[in-house]
């Protein structure tokens, strides 16, 4: 479960101070499928990346299983970062000399673990890319890409899956088959988080978070 209370996030820029989030408070509960809607601007990413504990809020606090996350120190919040969440972009980052299998297999390196080859074929085959894991990225189309990126999001076993935008570079049949993928995995018990601008997509998750201006609406 993830707690988001009354957090606010301010960015100094320059001399000015950019109130990227004010006064945000929800729960995430386990098997949730949340999207977080608004202009852009309006804070999504910051909100993601607090979430993802790649960074932290200015106030407020976020608990992830009763863990407050402003207090911990970078080793432990690594070990939750990789543990506990999967993280897609928009952008897939690839490494585009790599395999399928190379590139979904990258987070066990950077973890130190170990999974059998036969799991992480089925975490391949779970986003239905099972006869591609010999390709490299620059042999598959966005779609594709994007499920790759979404198999290594999965390889370390993480409790919630945070995506963001991960439709905004795809046209609309990918899109709407990268969003069955992730309901789908809602479906399994996955909890997800995405930013989305596609308004007929976040209609279909469970919840919506409206951000304007930083603020919820
Ligand atoms: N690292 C940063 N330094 C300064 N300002 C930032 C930084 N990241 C985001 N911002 C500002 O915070 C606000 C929210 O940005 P962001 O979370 O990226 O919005 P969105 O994802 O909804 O487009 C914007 O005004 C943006 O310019
Ligand atoms: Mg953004």
């Amino acid at each position: 479960m993830i707690e988001v209370k009354n957090i606010e996030k301010v960015y100094q820029r320059g001399s000015e101070r950019v109130y990227a989030l004010k006064d945000i408070s929800f729960i995430a509960r386990k098997g949730d499928f949340i999207s977080i809607t608004g202009p852009s601007g309006s804070g999504k990413t910051t909100l993601l990346h607090l979430i993802g504990c790649l960074d932290k809020p200015s106030k407020g606090f976020i608990k992830i299983d009763g863990i407050e996350i402003e207090k911990m120190k970078e080793p432990d919040l690594l070990t939750v970062r990789r543990q506990k969440i999967g993280f897609v972009f928009q952008h897939f980052y690839l490494i585009p000399g790599l395999s399928v299998l190379e590139n979904v297999m990258l987070p066990l390196i950077f973890a130190r673990k170990k999974r059998d080859l036969d799991e992480i074929i089925s975490i391949i085959d779970k986003v239905g890319l099972k006869k591609r894991i010999y390709h490299t990225p620059n042999q598959l189309s966005g779609g594709e890409m994007q499920r790759v990126a979404i198999a290594r999001a999965l390889i370390n076993n993480p409790e919630v899956l945070l995506a963001d935008e991960p439709t905004g570079n795809l046209d609309t049949e990918n899109s709407e088959n990268i969003f069955e993928l992730l309901n789908s995995l809602n479906l399994g018990g996955l909890t997800v988080i995405i930013v989305t601008h596609n308004p007929e997509l976040a209609g279909r998750t469970k919840r919506i978070i409206k951000l304007k201006d930083g603020k919820m609406e």
